[in-house]
């Protein structure tokens, strides 16, 4: 790769979605007899297993969310990777699955950028490569219990924006489902609670609105997060709030908001929890994820009450477009970074 010119493959980058484009080789390694095996490149797809596997009968599936970068120099980065390998082995643990080791995960990343380098969108395509580290239990189980066979995988596809319309204010409504329980797994990337979001998802699209709000399942006057983002509010003094409970992904895009809010920006950035009686205070709202970026909110419907957020329907509110210049600049290699958040791939 060193002394040719790599060729990108010819996709119109500017128009990709939020949708699966199989690349050309995906990594995969498993689990027997109690310990990992080497690891491999593949380019087939397709998973063969067991008609009694442990995903299949009672979920037991992790999974992860990244993305790796083409920044302005040229190069093909990814963004803090170490902790997505940290919370990948966090779920293993509260699913009863052997973790996948950090520096195995980070090589696997590397190894699958490094393969599909010609899908990385160019930069300033506004697209970029997304990469699926995933876990789930290959052995056969009939009585609950966890499997004792594994199969990690991470593949790779292209995408552009999570929601239709990039930037464009969403309109959220607040679900009458929950997406978590109390003490229960809300706080873990398992397929599981995928699964039992997609009624309500489906609920709220079919409503008209773009994502739902989840409520604390313990009270139902919390705001905790969507399906696949945490919130981010700002008040009409320029400070950020972040709710915090113990049934919300510790998105990493928000712990990289906080500090760039706080170290980049100079903003007061407080992690509370945030009550639904209070959203008619605040001046902005985003969602924050990996796939999301972020994504400016300018309404919330509550069962026919509307909360119309300041920032209005036709763009970002100012805190938040800055928190988005700044995270994507750093990203893309245009602002320096903090120490250790990027990893060079190429
Ligand atoms: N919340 C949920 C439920 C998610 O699925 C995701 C996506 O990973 C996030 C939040 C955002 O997390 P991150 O910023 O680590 O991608
Ligand atoms: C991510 O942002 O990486 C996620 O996993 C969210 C998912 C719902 C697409």
């Amino acid at each position: 790769m060193e002394d040719t010119i790599m060729e990108k493959k010819d996709l119109d980058w500017g128009n990709i979605g939020f949708t699966y484009m199989p690349t050309d080789k995906r990594y995969v390694a498993d689990y027997k007899d109690g310990e990992w095996g080497e690891g491999r490149l593949t380019a087939d797809p397709t998973v063969v297993i067991n008609e009694c596997a442990g995903i299949l009968q009672y979920c037991q599936e992790i999974f992860e969310g990244l993305k790796a970068y083409t920044t302005e120099d040229g190069s093909i980065v990814t963004f803090r990777p170490d902790l997505n390998a940290e919370r990948m082995m966090d779920s293993a643990v509260r699913l009863e699955m052997p973790p996948f080791p950090k520096e195995r995960f980070l090589e696997a990343v590397d190894a699958v950028v490094r393969e599909n380098a010609a899908w990385v969108p160019p930069y300033g395509s506004g697209a970029t490569l997304y990469l699926r580290p995933y876990m789930f239990a290959t052995g056969p189980v009939i009585g609950v219990k966890p499997s004792m066979e594994y199969q990690f995988r991470l593949f790779a596809t292209p995408v552009g924006p999570y929601f239709k319309g990039g930037a464009k204010p969403l309109t959220i409504c607040v679900s009458d489902f929950d997406r978590a329980a109390p003490n229960g797994t809300g706080h873990v990337k398992a397929g599981l609670n995928y699964a039992m979001s997609l009624h309500a998802s489906v609920t709220a699209h079919a409503a008209g609105y773009d994502e739902n709000m989840f409520l604390d399942p313990g009270t139902r006057t919390f705001v905790e997060e969507t399906g696949g983002a945490n919130f981010l509010f700002v008040t009409g003094d320029g400070e950020v709030v972040t709710p915090k409970s113990d049934s919300i992904l510790p998105s990493i895009t928000r712990r990289s908001l906080v500090y760039v809010a706080e170290h980049y920006l100079g903003l007061k950035v407080t992690q509370r929890p945030v009550k639904l009686a209070e959203l008619k205070d605040f001046a902005e709202c985003g969602l924050c994820g990996t796939a999301a970026v972020i994504s400016p909110v300018g309404k919330v419907v509550d069962h026919g009450r509307e909360i119309c957020f300041p920032s209005g329907m036709e763009e970002m509110g100012p805190v938040t477009k800055k928190l988005y210049d700044t995270l994507t600049g750093i990203q893309m290699g245009e602002i320096e970074a903090p120490e250790g958040w990027i990893r060079k791939i190429v």
